[in-house]
């Protein structure tokens, strides 16, 4: 007998063939059950039939519980109710492990912290994978949409000697005798380095920040997809990010229809994310919140609140630009019409999602970055080489890092990020 997944159930209707899975619901009326089986590749029903299947599979069925791990044979028969298109005709049964007790998590409604302490089993369900599903295809998306371009891939260190973002929210490990090493709050340093060898490249990794914040929108742990481009200006960078975006929201539509119909997305407000998104500057911003009722004192930074508001006045995601050079980090490069203000742009996502994305042009002049780093009090020292970049042919460049787990958790119109990563981990998480 052929074993089978069920995603490929359709291609053998009318024929007999085994499916490995695990009992997700059951519904049993005396002469007849029905068997919700999953395997991880899709959902079937399959039906027993008392007479039809075989005697002894047919009396162990009301002694199934939930989430048993069961070999099914059967005949499979074309259901156009049904939405995998088929069902199987139950002809025998093996119990691979039959739960000792009642699975935790019921067709009732749990909690956040109960479904969250109970992860590795709360992955199993419909939505969860549906969720990690559009992650799936998102990275996949991303990378190619990079390798396509001809972007070298560079995986940066996730242990780094130098501060990436801000000394505020740093982990740091003991190294031995060389005092702490950092988790990497972001590659962008490394990738600058690498866009002078290799001329335009990416990653996409695990960065780290110990945010004391408990929003829906931070992470402790969260991937980043950056790239950094020699030779590019922030106008280019915007032009990549928005033509990164619309291929991202592309290529999940179509490859993702039936997660997006399980999560319950109204996909109306993502069909409209096509080129020609805004590109508005932080001052111009700062008034528009003011406008709003929300104001803003020019020198700080936006704030997820007035990110919210003010996505939620466009159906595009918008870029926000040249923000104030003291609410943003050391690298950024000091624009030349206005030096309180950087060449930058944060990509807010619509719907009130807001920052997607953070990028900007970096400071390619030696003079100038040194003096920021100082500024910042940042250890001169650690920042050795990252200055050599800018005394061994410096040029322009420019980069930019997106946020997935915030891109996922807007896409799917999800509330929290906490979702769309396997295994979350926040100020107050750590387990499973
Ligand atoms: O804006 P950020 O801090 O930018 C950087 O780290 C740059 N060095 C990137 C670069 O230019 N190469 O972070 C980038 C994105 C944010 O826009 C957001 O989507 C996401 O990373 N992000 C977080 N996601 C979840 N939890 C957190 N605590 C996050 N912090 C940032
Ligand atoms: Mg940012």
């Amino acid at each position: 007998m052929e074993w089978v997944y069920i995603s490929d159930l359709h291609k053998y209707t009318g024929q007999k063939v085994e499916i490995r899975g695990w009992l997700y619901n059951i519904r049993s009326k005396g002469k007849i059950a029905f068997l919700q089986l999953r395997d991880g590749t899709g959902r079937v029903q399959g039906v027993a039939v008392k007479g039809e299947c075989n005697d002894d599979a047919f009396l162990k069925i009301d002694g199934l519980k939930m989430e048993a791990s069961i070999s099914v044979t059967g005949d499979v028969r074309k259901d156009s109710r049904a939405p995998s298109g088929v069902e199987l005709t139950i002809n025998d049964i093996t119990v691979i492990q039959n739960p000792e007790e009642d699975y935790p998590i019921s067709k009732k409604e749990h909690g956040i912290d109960f479904l969250l302490e109970h992860r590795h089993l709360w992955l199993r369900s419909s939505r969860t994978e549906a969720l990690l599903k559009i992650r799936n295809q998102a990275v996949i998306s991303l990378r190619n949409f990079f390798h396509e371009k001809g972007f070298i891939l560079i995986d940066t260190p996730i242990l780094t000697g130098s501060i990436g973002e801000s000394s505020s929210t740093l982990f740091s490990v003991k190294y031995f005798d060389m005092g702490n090493a950092y988790l990497a709050q972001t590659g962008q340093l490394y990738l600058e380095a690498a866009c002078m060898a290799f001329g335009r490249v990416f990653n996409l990794g695990p960065t780290f920040r110990a945010e004391k914040s408990k929003t829906r929108r931070h992470l402790t742990e969260f991937w980043m997809l950056e790239a950094e481009v020699s030779f590019l200006e922030n106008e280019g960078s915007m032009d990549l990010q928005e033509e990164m975006i619309c291929s991202l929201v592309d290529s999940i539509l179509s490859k993702n229809e039936a997660e997006l119909k399980v999560l319950g997305r109204n996909t109306g407000p993502l069909k409209k994310i096509t080129a020609g998104f805004p590109r508005i500057e932080y001052s111009e911003a700062v008034k528009m919140l003011d406008k709003l009722g929300k104001p803003v004192k020019w020198g700080n930074d936006l704030g997820g609140d007035e990110e919210t508001i003010l996505t939620e006045q466009f159906e595009k995601p918008i870029f926000v630009t040249n923000y104030p050079k003291h609410a943003k980090a050391f690298y950024m490069k000091e624009n030349p019409e206005n030096p309180e203000t950087v060449l930058c742009a944060d990509l807010l996502a619509p719907e009130g999602y807001g920052e997607i994305i953070g990028g900007s042009q970096r400071e390619d002049r030696y003079d100038e970055l040194i003096s920021r780093i100082r500024e910042e009090q940042l250890p001169e020292s650690a920042y050795r080489w990252y200055l050599d970049l800018r005394k061994f042919g410096s040029v322009p460049h420019s980069g930019f890092g997106l946020g997935l787990e915030r891109t996922i958790t807007w896409i799917t119109g999800n509330k929290h990020v906490r979702e769309a990563i396997p295994f979350p981990r926040t100020i107050s998480r750590l387990y499973p």
